[in-house]
């Protein structure tokens, strides 16, 4: 039996049609706010840090991230800091040294285009923007190598920026931060 077009049968369709993209929709978008929410608890993503500039003219020459000062360093009061440069095509120091199961506050920033960095499978992960300090603290819970290389496309080397952190369990770390030892795995 054919009704004519604009029926009351065709209009069945199309609203049983509408219905079934209205669910399709819907579901999409309920998925990716399921992915969303599981992948921010699951990697425990960290919001961007605040705004905190640096003179990229001076960045080499004075503050904090003059050659000597960068790597890891232990203050007085224990807490570990790391500090690094990237620039085009290479991370500055290209090895870093971490204590296992100790917060490490990453500090960096970039002096010629955007960089980033991503540390193995942790969820240390940040962009390195010329002009700005990229902060974020994390802890490491295995020891051994990781490789870090660049995630922001810088040009036509990014694919060789690599740089490798390496974990060591904590008292060793701690004791080699104690006898003054050089706290990098890279020689300068
Ligand atoms: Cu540096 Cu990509």
């Amino acid at each position: 039996m054919e009704s004519p077009a604009g029926g009351p049968e065709s209009e069945a369709v199309s609203i049983a049609a509408e219905r079934r993209w209205t669910i399709v929709v819907v579901a999409i978008v309920a998925l990716l706010v399921l992915m969303m929410i599981v992948t921010g608890l699951h990697w425990a993503s960290m919001p961007p840090s605040r705004v905190e500039t640096v003179d990229v003219k001076t960045v080499h020459v004075r503050g904090e991230f003059v050659e000597s000062n960068l790597g890891t360093a232990v203050a007085s009061d224990g807490k570990v800091t790391v500090r690094l440069i990237a620039q085009q095509y290479s991370f500055v120091p290209q090895c870093i040294v971490v204590p296992a199961d100790l917060p490490v506050t990453f500090r960096g920033t970039a002096t010629d285009a955007i960089h980033g960095f991503i540390v193995g499978r942790t969820n240390a992960n940040t962009m390195l923007i010329p002009g700005f300090v990229s902060t974020f603290t994390t802890s490491f819970h295995a020891t051994g190598e990781l490789l870090m290389p660049c995630h922001e496309y810088c040009g036509t080397g990014h694919e060789a920026m690599w740089g490798r952190v390496q974990v060591l369990p904590a008292d060793e770390f701690l004791a080699k931060a104690r006898a003054g030892e050089r706290l990098s795995c890279v020689p300068r």
